[in-house]
């Protein structure tokens, strides 16, 4: 069972709140004990999401999380938006699938640098993306 050790969230209007979001998520890993290269990959996945929720969600929130199994520990972060949701989310996990000007990459990236990956999206209504890595 995953348990909540602490919550923070976070307001992602522009740009520029990103890096509030990349430092928690490195903060929480350092106070973990993960190893640069783990922390690497949290704090890369949740920017590439963080830029998504900027650029395509218009904006949203992100929850950055402590947690706990029976084993260890982790890091998961959530981000929801009320943007225009996506509309075939297989498509838009591909690699090389962007309707920008992106690479396409950033998701399905994110869930590869992730132990658990879920995403959610209704067209109209907005999109819920969260990845977990654990320790
Ligand atoms: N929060 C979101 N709301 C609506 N659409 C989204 C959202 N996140 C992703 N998408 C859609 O999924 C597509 C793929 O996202 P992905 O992050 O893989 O690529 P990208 O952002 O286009 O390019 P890159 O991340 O490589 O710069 C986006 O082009 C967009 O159409
Ligand atoms: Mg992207």
């Amino acid at each position: 069972m995953t348990t909540v050790q602490t919550t923070q969230t976070f307001e992602l209007k522009a740009s520029d709140d990103i890096v509030a979001v990349r430092q928690a998520a490195r903060r929480l890993a350092v106070s973990l004990g993960f190893g640069i290269v783990d922390q690497t990959k949290v704090v890369t996945a949740t920017s590439e999401l963080a830029r998504n929720t900027v650029d395509y969600g218009g904006g949203g929130v992100a929850i950055v999380e402590t947690v706990r199994n029976e084993r260890t520990a982790g890091v998961r972060v959530t981000f929801e938006d009320h943007g225009p949701g996506i509309a075939d989310v297989e498509q838009a996990l591909a690699d090389g699938f962007t309707s920008g000007s992106g690479m396409g990459l950033g998701l399905g990236g994110a869930k590869r640098l992730s132990h658990e990956f879920e995403i959610s999206s209704k067209v109209g209504e907005g999109t819920r993306v969260s990845i977990l890595r654990w320790k």
